[in-house]
């Protein structure tokens, strides 16, 4: 029956030939060869070339796809477990402003802090091994937390777990822990910020200082100072003030692993809302 066809493979057991015989491929009517199939021991048999009559290209697409599906999934399980929030979701480096409306200096240093954080993301690999975070210094709305989420965003596309927590509101989901039966254990909060890639604590200092506020960050702020696992932080505070709110020792540690991003230019809402704001 094989005769005059076109061997395509054999071995031992299977001989496989083209039949001549072309079927269109279900998704993009392309010529599907159909193939006999000679097993000596168990006879002839046709059989189609690509799985469910699509040819290998179109089956390829398809598991792209799927891979393509798998990783969006898990892009986005991991983006809603950092709390980022549906407003930073698409931030990125891509959307940010380089802000030519401000004076020379204030550009300067927007460039700077752009440069580190987006250099930060990029070698995100090599921070990791060493422990190394990141200080952003700034008052409202000079876009510390627009840079640190466009981190956050970057590295998680990645794949790689990133916590991120407004500090004042992960202090009270703690403190909500100590209630009789409280839906959430501080065990469970801490081993977050504790365990992840890269924990961001945004607006520290924004909390007054209390000991129970120094010893709890303490124990995440430690912790992952031992284990050499990296923190960025964003601030409203100087370095004294900061120092005053965190406490020396959770200060000492963070200067100790972190770089500064000076990040004080003058706030993007209030030029938003003045409509001097122009876009770069
Ligand atoms: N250079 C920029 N380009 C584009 N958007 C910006 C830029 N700077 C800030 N924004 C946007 O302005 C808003 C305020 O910025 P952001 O929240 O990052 O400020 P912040 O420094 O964290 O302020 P705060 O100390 O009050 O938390 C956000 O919506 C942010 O995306
Ligand atoms: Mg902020
Ligand atoms: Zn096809």
């Amino acid at each position: 029956m094989a005769e005059g066809m076109k061997l395509l493979s054999q071995d031992e057991h299977v001989k496989v030939y083209d039949t001549g015989e072309r079927v269109p491929c279900r998704d993009c009517g392309s010529a599907i060869p159909v193939k006999l199939t000679v097993m000596p021991c168990m006879g002839e048999m046709k059989a189609f070339t690509g799985k469910h009559e699509i040819c290998d290209e179109c089956s390829a697409k398809y598991s792209r796809q799927e891979e393509d599906r798998i990783h969006r999934e898990r892009v986005a399980k991991l983006y809603d477990a950092s709390w980022l929030g549906p407003r930073f979701m698409d931030t990125s480096f891509d959307n940010w402003n380089k802000r030519p409306e401000l004076d020379k200096k204030s550009v300067q240093k927007l460039e700077m802090a752009y440069q580190v954080c987006r250099s930060y993301a990029k070698g995100f690999r090599d921070a990791k091994l060493l422990g190394q975070g990141l200080i952003l210094m700034g008052g409202p709305g000079a876009g510390k937390t627009h840079m640190v989420a466009a981190i956050a965003n970057e590295l998680i596309s990645q794949l790689t777990p990133v916590i991120f927590r407004p500090v004042p509101f992960m202090l009270k989901r703690i403190q909500a822990t100590y209630k009789k039966n409280a839906a959430e254990t501080e065990d469970m909060l801490m081993s977050q910020l504790t365990g992840c890639d890269l924990l961001i604590l945004d607006d520290v200092g924004a909390e007054k200082w209390s000991e129970w506020v120094e010893a709890t960050l303490f124990t995440i702020i430690d912790e992952r100072y031992r284990q050499l696992l990296p923190v960025i932080i964003t601030t409203n505070c100087d370095l004294k003030e900061l120092e005053a709110a965190i406490g020396s020792r959770n200060f000492d540690r963070l200067i100790e692993v972190c770089r500064f991003v000076d990040i004080d230019v003058p706030s993007y809402r209030i030029a938003k809302a003045t409509g001097k704001e122009v876009s770069s």
